[in-house]
């Protein structure tokens, strides 16, 4: 489809592209930068070829891990979202994300879009309402979904089992199925309950879906998927969610919310919206209904991983259909990160957040190795840590930047900065401009891959160029100044257009390349133009090595941003013979008495203990302290039923600086002993003993 949008003139294009909005209840990983970066090349490229491009992106920021979350944490969702929604952002403005809007489906602009889009679709038939039994917590008051219950798998007795599949057999079923299940939140039993629930009739849209699948907007693999689903049969869509729930209220429906899902990708419109309204949108003069209405000529892209294919080519489409408006352009899936060959994992220290990632190393190195690994298809891209360090030094260091640091310094010393007047080998110039349009239409079909090695290659040619040439000999020859100058002019020609055409992968060493050959913002049109008889500033180092050190430093942060509970858990698990290490467990260095005293143990009562959704290892804990009350995670639910923890005496640190867990602050430590997982044991004090008394 979007080939047939596009312009035949090749004249300025409308282009809108979004990236999926991360949710509001945790922190940017490498995982996601896959995406945004991505997407954020392609976001540059397309301006720096001078079409009416733009990006938006949003938080997703409903739904019920995002309700419990701010829950525990003791917290309002609206708390939670804002502070998550600053750390995305600044995670996001680091790593040179050019966002033009970055707003938040709990927005004001979502709730007009969610009910428009609900109600019009209703108006013409496409919602129905049916009663359903579900499960429901009796003790938090509230229906489960799937993922907030657990039991033993109805196909192999596994225990511990998820409500809708099984991670030891791999069946799928439903949680009323699960043998003994029990509620993630509470840990009491789930009950059967009815209630009306509201379903958008995917069925209506067969036809029509099936025709836009077909109109070229889908990766083959992604629409091969897509006709296995059509064969499966489409199913009525549940959009609705019972009270208490973190969203939007549905209108002429009191109690019942939207779906998360329903109302995610309609945050697509309302950033596009908020960035209308806004200064820069007014001054550009962005027409909303120019990009949305149906019919519209603008081209609409949405980049997404693999997982949420599904919402976006056959939901979304349908529900914009249904609602008037028209359907997105093209789909681009990208599929999963690995790093050294694995799934991202805690304790081994490949679980990188965005932040961890900025703290040791430079943001242009993972965007330059994600742009080189990047295809146009779905297949996974694996972040290997000694190719990454090896990659990024020998090309981007070794060959792109080094062409402007063997020719910048002789300009600068010999002839005040200042240019040639004239090329002394226009010819090789306008071989590098002829490959202009292939390293444009690489990027355009998103195979940066491609990309990237069409200009490395180039990069090759402009450092044999300088070799054959050897300026830093004719430097030392009486009379060839003229030469010397020509030579570097060359150079530096060269490698502003490798800098130009590596723009939208480098946006920051791209700056600094424009600052030092002082140029405005480079644009694709004005690489064909050689730079003679110009003036530039003095060479400052564009970029230093990836060193082997800063990256072993990273993977250890990664490792302490677990919690304590998390860690220990883990390291015990994966110390094969717990048992018996634990014997040969040294004894801990000596402390004299004075450091011991500073830590206070205290007799507590577990007053509540339940489940942590998302951290199976956790348990969290209310601890009364004799009149104080503290929140505690601790990793003892292999070990412990929650239903048998409440009520009983134990022993607590009392002092320990809080920490800001994934799920909440833990405000002090539980003691038990014992190797981990299942053998773990909770310290109890003789009878007698009450809530508060300071263990000395
Ligand atoms: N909130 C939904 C998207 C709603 S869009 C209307 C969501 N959020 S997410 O935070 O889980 O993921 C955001 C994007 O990052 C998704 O496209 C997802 O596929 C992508 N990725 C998350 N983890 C990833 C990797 N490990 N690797 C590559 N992409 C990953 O889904
Ligand atoms: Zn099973």
């Amino acid at each position: 489809m979007s080939q047939f949008l596009k312009p035949a003139d090749g004249g300025r294009r409308d282009i809108l592209i979004t990236s999926a909005l991360p949710y509001a209840n945790g922190p940017i990983h490498i995982g996601h930068l896959v995406e945004y970066i991505q997407t954020d090349i392609f976001a540059r490229f397309q301006k720096m070829r001078g079409h009416n491009c733009w990006y938006v992106c949003a938080d997703d920021a409903h739904g019920t891990p995002i309700m419990l979350k701010a829950r525990a944490e003791g917290i309002s969702p609206e708390q939670l979202i804002a502070r998550v929604a600053d750390e995305h952002i600044a995670d996001f403005a680091d790593f040179r994300i050019s966002f033009d809007q970055y707003h938040s489906t709990h927005s004001d602009e979502n709730r007009h879009f969610a009910t428009l889009i609900y109600q019009r679709n209703r108006d013409q038939g496409h919602i129905a309402k049916r009663t359903i039994a579900q499960a429901y917590d009796p003790v938090e008051q509230m229906f489960l979904p799937d993922r907030f219950i657990k039991g033993e798998c109805p196909k192999c007795g596994a225990p511990d089992q998820y409500g809708d599949n099984c991670e030891a057999c791999g069946a799928s079923y439903s949680p009323s199925e699960l043998k003994n299940p029990r509620s993630v939140i509470s840990g009491c039993v789930p009950e059967q309950r009815e209630s009306d629930h509201y379903f958008f009739k995917l069925d209506d849209f067969q036809a029509m879906l099936k025709e836009w699948t077909r109109g070229g907007g889908l990766q083959a693999q992604v629409a091969n998927k897509l006709d296995e689903w059509f064969e499966a049969g489409l199913q009525e869509w549940d959009i609705s969610r019972d009270a208490p729930y973190f969203g939007f209220e549905i209108p002429d429906h009191p109690g019942k919310f939207f779906y998360v899902w329903l109302d995610a990708p309609i945050g697509y419109m309302a950033s596009f919206q908020h960035l209308c309204d806004s200064p820069e949108g007014q001054r550009a003069g962005l027409d909303f209904d120019r990009f949305w209405s149906a019919g519209s000529r603008a081209e609409l892209y949405h980049f997404i991983g693999k997982d949420i294919i599904y919402f976006h080519a056959l939901f979304w489409p349908a529900m914009l259909h249904g609602a008037g408006f028209r359907t997105p352009s093209a789909v681009f899936a990208h599929g999963f990160l690995t790093v050294d060959g694995q799934k991202m994992s805690k304790s081994r220290g490949t679980f990188i957040k965005a932040r961890t990632y900025l703290d040791h190393l430079d943001p242009e190195y993972l965007r330059y190795y994600f742009a080189a690994k990047l295809g146009p298809g779905v297949d996974d891209i694996d972040l290997s840590l000694d190719d990454f360090q090896a990659r990024v030094n020998a090309d981007l260091v070794g060959k792109v930047v080094n062409i402007a640091s063997r020719c910048a310094g002789f300009i600068t010393k010999r002839f005040g900065g200042r240019l040639a007047a004239e090329l002394p080998e226009p010819a090789l110039f306008a071989e590098f401009v002829s490959a202009s349009e292939s390293i444009a239409s690489a990027y355009e079909q998103r195979a940066y891959s491609r990309a990237v090695r069409e200009i490395m290659a180039l990069a090759d040619r402009a450092n044999q160029y300088i070799d054959e040439q050897a300026p830093w000999v004719v430097a030392k020859q009486q009379g060839e100044d003229a030469k010397l100058q020509a030579i570097c002019t060359q150079g530096l020609n060269l490698f502003r257009l490798l800098i130009g055409w590596l723009r939208p992968i480098l946006p920051g060493t791209a700056e600094a390349a424009e600052q030092f050959l002082r140029l405005s913002p480079l644009t694709w049109g004005v690489l064909a133009e050689p730079l003679l008889d110009h003036e530039i500033a003095k060479f400052q180092p564009l970029m230093t090595r990836v060193d082997a050190k800063r990256i072993a430093a990273m993977l250890e942060a990664s490792k302490q941003d677990l919690s304590v509970a998390e860690a220990t858990q883990i390291g015990l698990e994966e110390s094969a013979a717990a048992t018996t290490h634990l014997l040969k467990d040294p004894i801990a260095e000596e402390i004299d008495f004075d450091t011991f005293a500073k830590v206070d143990l205290r007799i507590a009562r577990i007053t509540k203990a339940a489940p942590v959704p998302g951290a199976d290892k956790l348990l969290q804990l209310e601890l009364d302290l004799g009149g104080e009350t503290r929140n505690v995670f601790a990793g003892v639910s292999k070990a412990y039923d929650p239903a048998d923890l409440a009520g009983r005496l134990t022993v607590m640190v009392a002092n320990l600086a809080p920490r800001t867990m994934r799920f909440g602050v833990s405000e002090g430590m539980l003691l038990a002993a014992g190797p981990g997982g299942k053998e773990l044991y909770i310290l109890s004090p003789d009878h007698g003993a009450e809530p508060g008394m300071r263990i000395k």
